[in-house]
């Protein structure tokens, strides 16, 4: 005897992504007209940081909208995004009283909303959520794309699951009390964003990468919205990443490594940086871009403040054993995405976008960095 248990789906994940200024009250009023369907219990994942800058100020509107909402809250930093963090949340929210018939409205940076949508899609079998980012680098990747994820000591972002938003507000005001560092780290994105998509992007940072930094409103929704247009572009072509979008893996491989080998000293746009370094220093010797375009992209990113050498502190041997554990690694080999020129990829075959590279090659390169 056997059953064929036939489970096609169409899948509608569609979702709007909102960018201006203090969304607080649009968000509220979102989940009021049904963004969450009939959903009356909200629980409100944060960190220690933004809680009072900006996830109290929600909970309170929502319980004024008349709404159950809770505040759950992680310690700041990386080091937050892991299996027991996640499971701190859960437990907290189970002893809240929480069900199957609640919501996550995700507050924070990156490791906020990679870790609540990671929580959203398993609590109850998956309950819907919504990101507010809080931080540029949100903006710039983390929040949009529907990849959710948590670290682990072996390598980062490996466990996880796709879930898509309802939706995701870009509060571009909150850029304002982001430690200048963390403004950098979200520029590193989405330098990458042009440097792989979007030369127009990547010229007027060129022009304008200080107006980021003294927190300019029409260059800092400038940014947001191409950063957005690219990975947009990128991920609805692919959303399971089977091949485009690893594009958006640029400089992350070398990145990654030096990531977790920092013990999370460095900040993921900075490591990024000098990912990307990498990735133009190679990409150089292999013919993709110029000399002087692989200048133009490491002085970029000298000039959004970021590094783009290898620190001291990284042993060189250490760090070549620690690529093997990117995500694109097949068979063994490591694999590159390598930007052509600026503003373009490297396409290697039909759907094909990341390169076999020889362990010696790339060595020599983070040897000369
Ligand atoms: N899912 C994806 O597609 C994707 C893409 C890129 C990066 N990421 C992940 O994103 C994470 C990094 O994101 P991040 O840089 O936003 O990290 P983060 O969430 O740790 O935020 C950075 C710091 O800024 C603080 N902060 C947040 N908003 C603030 C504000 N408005 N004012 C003052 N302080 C504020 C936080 O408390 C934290 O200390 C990494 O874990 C990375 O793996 C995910």
């Amino acid at each position: 005897m056997k059953f064929n248990v036939e489970l096609k789906r169409v899948v509608d994940d569609s979702y709007d992504i909102e960018i201006s200024g203090a969304l607080q009250d649009k968000c509220v009023g979102d989940i009021e007209n049904g963004l969450f369907g009939s959903v009356r219990r909200i629980a409100v994942v944060t960190d220690s940081n933004v809680l009072d800058l900006y996830a109290e100020g929600i909970r309170a509107r929502l319980e004024n909208a008349g709404f159950e909402a809770k505040l759950f809250t992680i310690p700041a930093g990386e080091e937050s995004k892991t299996r027991e963090m996640k499971e701190f949340v859960e437990d907290s929210m189970l002893a809240a009283g929480f069900r199957r018939d609640c919501a996550v409205l995700a507050v924070g940076g990156g490791v906020v909303t990679d870790l609540a949508g990671f929580v959203a899609g398993t609590y109850g079998r998956g309950v819907p959520f919504a990101n507010y980012a809080t931080t540029l680098l949100a903006a710039a990747d983390a929040s949009v794309g529907g990849k959710t994820a948590v670290d682990t000591p072996l390598a980062t972002n490996l466990i996880g699951i796709f879930n898509q938003p309802k939706k995701v507000y870009i509060d571009i005001d909150a850029w304002k009390t982001l430690p200048i560092e963390q403004v950098a780290s979200g520029l590193s994105e989405t330098i990458k964003h042009g440097c792989l998509g979007d030369l127009e992007l990547f010229e007027y940072l060129e022009k304008n990468v200080d107006k980021i930094f003294a927190g300019d409103r029409a260059a800092c929704e400038y940014i947001a919205e191409h950063n957005c247009a690219v990975k947009y572009k990128v991920v609805m072509l692919d959303e399971r990443e089977s091949g485009l979008r690893e594009t958006l893996n640029l400089g992350h491989t070398v990145g990654r490594a030096i990531e977790t080998l920092s013990g999370y000293r460095l900040l993921h746009g900075e490591a990024v940086a000098i990912g990307m370094a990498a990735q133009v220093r190679l990409g150089n010797k292999l013919g993709y871009i110029s000399q002087e375009n692989m200048q133009r992209v490491i002085d970029l990113y000298k000039a959004a403040r970021l590094p783009v050498g290898i620190p001291d502190y990284i042993n060189r041997a250490e760090l070549v054993k620690k690529l093997y554990t990117d995500k694109k690694v097949r068979n063994g080999k490591l694999r590159f995405v390598f930007q052509k020129e600026i503003g373009e990829v490297m396409q290697f075959g039909e759907n094909v976008y990341a390169k076999p590279i020889a362990e010696e090659e790339i060595a020599a390169v983070l040897d000369e960095m």
